[in-house]
């Protein structure tokens, strides 16, 4: 038998071998437990450059056909460290950073400045003066506070100085996603500032079209866009095309009222992908192809030329191309209230290294990955080592009934929002993050120890 590739949701260079056990890019398993120890998130590094790639290439082609330029960013707060942001960048796309820690990490990989975008609706002085220093190609607005700051930080860097590039993030009331605390578009939320309110006073305005004219009277701002990202982990693009719509039009009543017709539109990330076998993620080609069609058709309507857009994935550039490697600990059933039985695997990490199933009810796949199990399955449930019952990782999955301790699980598509919101709850140290190819490891950032948590530790 020769190598069978794994499938969806795991990443593309998965394969069970002839042993039963799985390789990932040539890397078997167990060589990875025995080199790096478990547990470890283990990083596809071709299947992250061809999903960067993919992605370019889908919203290029669909939007050189309708005449306009288009950017891809990569969504740093997914997963970010210094290999991937090199990654991005030399598959060409640029990188968006929402804290002056993300920008760090993307300028100490080389990435230059202008194709950078800076978020945040909290920017401190210090990440605008940053960021401005960096000569970064956007930082995007989210209050009429910050247009004041960002101003404020543009004339301190004394007569000559540039004006600084921005972006207005608005909400359009379009949401979408798997989860209602990670869409970001909602009227009742932090982010953005709304198209459909009004101002008072003689000439009611939305906040949005009050923020745009606000910079255009500011010398020191130049107003490169308007931005709009309407939620994560989005399965019907639907919900882009109304959004698009709804920008564009803010743009043609900016263009009426002030004579200004901003060059760019960004449209955000959120596009889905497959966490379960069975789960269809977004298709990247179609959902390219739909918003080029609803921008070039809103443009149409409106009568104004089609912008630059631009596009902030993160997810699906990374999510799936990542595994966490566990070692099975122990192993106990328990029985269930209407008689059956559920079987506890417990693996030697937990809500540190994954918090999305306790934060958002998040679902994933686990197998056994080290050997082949038995055929009979179990139901079983996969739990960390944390002090709490809600540390769940995968909350149903059917694992072989012989799963015992020492065997090697995977949990597949833990790619974005895994490292990056992991924690030291129960002071466990965070795992490594281990890229493979072509039959080679590469430690990108690596495991943390105990020392590292005590050096904080001032006793
Ligand atoms: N652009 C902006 C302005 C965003 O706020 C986000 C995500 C993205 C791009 C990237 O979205 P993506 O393509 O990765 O879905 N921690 C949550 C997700 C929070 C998303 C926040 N914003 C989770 O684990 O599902």
């Amino acid at each position: 038998m020769t190598a069978q590739p794994l499938g969806l949701p795991w990443s593309a260079n998965a394969t069970r071998g002839a042993d039963g056990a799985v390789r990932v890019a040539g890397v078997h398993v167990r060589d990875l437990a025995a080199q790096q120890g478990t547990p470890a998130y283990v990083l596809d590094e071709a299947d992250f450059r061809a999903r960067a790639r993919d992605l370019r290439g889908a919203f290029e082609r669909a939007f050189g056909e309708i005449g306009a330029g288009v950017d891809v960013y990569y969504a740093g707060k997914a997963f970010l460290s210094v290999a991937v942001a090199r990654w991005a960048h030399e598959e060409g796309l640029r990188v968006d950073t929402s804290t002056g820690g993300e920008l760090a990490v993307a300028l100490r990989a080389g990435v230059p400045g202008e194709h950078l975008g800076l978020h945040g609706n909290n920017k401190s002085d210090a990440e605008i003066a940053r960021a401005l220093e960096a000569g970064v190609g956007r930082i995007i607005v989210d209050s009429f506070g910050e247009i004041e700051r960002v101003g404020a930080a543009v004339r301190a860097r004394g007569a000559g100085a540039p004006p600084a590039p921005v972006m207005v993030r608005v909400t359009t009331g379009v949401h979408a996603g798997g989860h209602e605390y990670i869409s970001t578009a909602h009227e009742d939320q932090k982010f953005g500032l709304s198209v459909a309110a009004r101002t008072g006073g003689d000439d009611p305005v939305s906040p949005a079209m009050a923020a745009l004219e606000e910079i255009l009277r500011r010398p020191e701002l130049r107003l490169l866009g308007i931005h709009s990202h309407i939620g994560s982990q989005i399965l019907d693009p639907a919900g882009f095309a109304v959004a698009a719509a709804s920008v564009l039009g803010l743009r043609a009543d900016l263009a009426a009222r002030t004579g200004y017709l901003v060059p760019e539109v960004d449209l955000g990330g959120g596009f889905g992908i497959a966490y379960l076998p069975g789960e269809v993620p977004l298709d990247t080609g179609r959902i390219a192809t739909e918003i080029a069609a609803a921008v070039d058709s809103a443009c149409a309507a409106l009568g104004t030329p089609v912008p630059r857009l631009s596009f902030e994935p993160g997810r699906a550039v990374v999510g799936p191309t990542t595994l966490t490697l566990y070692t099975v600990g122990t192993v106990k059933p328990v029985r269930l209230d209407d008689g059956s039985e559920r079987l506890y695997v417990s693996v030697d990490g937990g809500m540190s290294d994954n918090i999305r199933p306790a934060l958002y009810g998040a679902h994933y796949h686990a197998a056994v990955v080290s050997r082949t199990g038995s055929a009979d399955t179990v139901l079983a449930r996969v739990v960390g080592k944390h002090c709490e019952s809600g540390d769940i990782v995968v909350h149903q999955v059917q694992l072989p009934a012989d799963v015992a301790p020492g065997d090697l699980l995977a949990v597949a598509a833990t790619g974005a929002y895994g490292r990056s919101m992991a924690s030291n709850y129960n002071h466990v140290p965070r795992p490594p993050v281990v890229a493979v190819a072509d039959g080679a490891t590469r430690v990108l950032v690596r495991r943390e120890t105990e020392d590292d948590l005590l050096a904080l530790d001032l006793g």
